[in-house]
């Protein structure tokens, strides 16, 4: 039995969807702060899946699970670095005391493993590109403090009482089901501007550069972080083959919806922003032998028409 926490969530959700697909028996558990029922909509029919809505910061939460759990997805964060600056202490609230939570849940549990979504801001603005997983961490917002804050519960539970934990540093993120507010990644603003002929708002220069990965591959990869053995005590970077900067994406997939009367207009640079991201997927690939498999083309081609089919609906 698989626990995915955010399950109504961008990633979680897509997880859900690819673990039933193969066969798990899933439950999620989201308390749709940000997750949308409508993600679920699917996982919900299915007999295999079963909801429990409530926050990962519940205490009741373990006595609510009456079953063994084999391995804790999760995935249930708050995601948006601009968040964290505006407030910290909530983001360190959820993304730091909330993992340390689901890792008590493991243990009163006795679940056999923790796959624990970090992010490539734990590095901050390192010297040497790309990055690999031994670059020292040093964190540019709240938001990547809370996640080392986090990463490290992960390593002391691993060490302290032997559950199996996997850390995944994932880069930049998109994909169908990313949502679409001032707090979410910049594929979706960018193309929910474009398509409602909204200004497309370049923070800073537009020189910044990010490892973009299409969420397909990094469900895959998270999938394999909770079965391969060899994936134990890992922490390990997803990150896609495409490295573009902010500026480029705009004009990429403004390009994508000829049709769209919104212009590129640059705004003042965002604090705590990490200038160049550019992560090495290495390690992932010695260890998962996983390689991203969606190109930026594609994936970006497909997010588009993704969204245009959802704001229809
Ligand atoms: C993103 C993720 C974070 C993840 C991290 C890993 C989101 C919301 N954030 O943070 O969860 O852990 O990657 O690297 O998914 N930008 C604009 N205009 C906009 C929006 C953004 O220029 O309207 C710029 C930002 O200033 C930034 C870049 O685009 O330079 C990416 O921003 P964003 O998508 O928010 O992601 P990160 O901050 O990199």
């Amino acid at each position: 039995m698989a626990l995915v926490t955010g399950c109504a969530g961008f990633v979680g959700s897509n997880l859900v969807d690819h673990l039933l697909d193969i066969g798990y028996s899933v439950i999620g558990l989201d308390n749709f702060s940000n997750g949308l029922e409508k993600n679920i909509e699917s996982a919900l029919m299915n007999p295999r899946f079963k909801l429990i809505t409530t926050s990962i910061m519940d205490d009741e939460l373990a006595s609510q699970l009456d079953f063994e759990l084999d391995v804790i997805y999760h995935l249930a964060a708050i995601s948006s670095v601009k968040q964290s600056v505006e407030d910290p202490l909530l983001v360190h609230d959820i993304n730091a005391t909330g993992t340390l939570k689901m890792l008590e849940l493991a243990r009163l549990n006795r679940a056999r493993r923790v796959v624990f979504s970090s992010s490539a801001a734990v590095y901050g603005m390192p010297e040497e590109m790309p990055v690999n997983e031994k670059t020292p961490v040093e964190p540019l917002s709240p938001y990547g403090a809370s996640k080392i804050a986090a990463e490290m519960y992960l390593r002391a539970y691993h060490n302290t009482y032997g559950i199996e934990t996997v850390i995944l540093r994932f880069f930049n993120i998109y994909g169908p089901r990313q949502a679409f507010s001032p707090y979410s990644g910049v594929v979706s603003i960018f193309t929910n501007n474009a398509i409602q002929n909204m200004p497309i708002i370049v923070d800073g220069d537009g020189l910044q550069t990010r490892s973009l990965i299409h969420v397909d591959d990094v469900v895959e990869i998270t999938r394999l972080a909770g079965e391969s053995y060899r994936a134990v005590g890992e922490t390990l970077n997803v990150a896609g083959n495409d490295t573009i900067n902010i500026l480029e994406l705009a004009s990429r997939i403004l390009a994508l919806v000829p049709e769209s009367e919104s212009s590129i207009v640059h705004g003042p640079a965002r604090q705590g922003d990490i200038k160049e991201s550019i992560g090495s997927g290495e390690r992932a690939k010695k260890i998962l032998d996983f390689t991203p498999s969606v190109t930026l083309d594609d994936g970006l081609e497909r997010t588009v028409d993704w969204y245009r089919d959802n704001l229809r609906s």
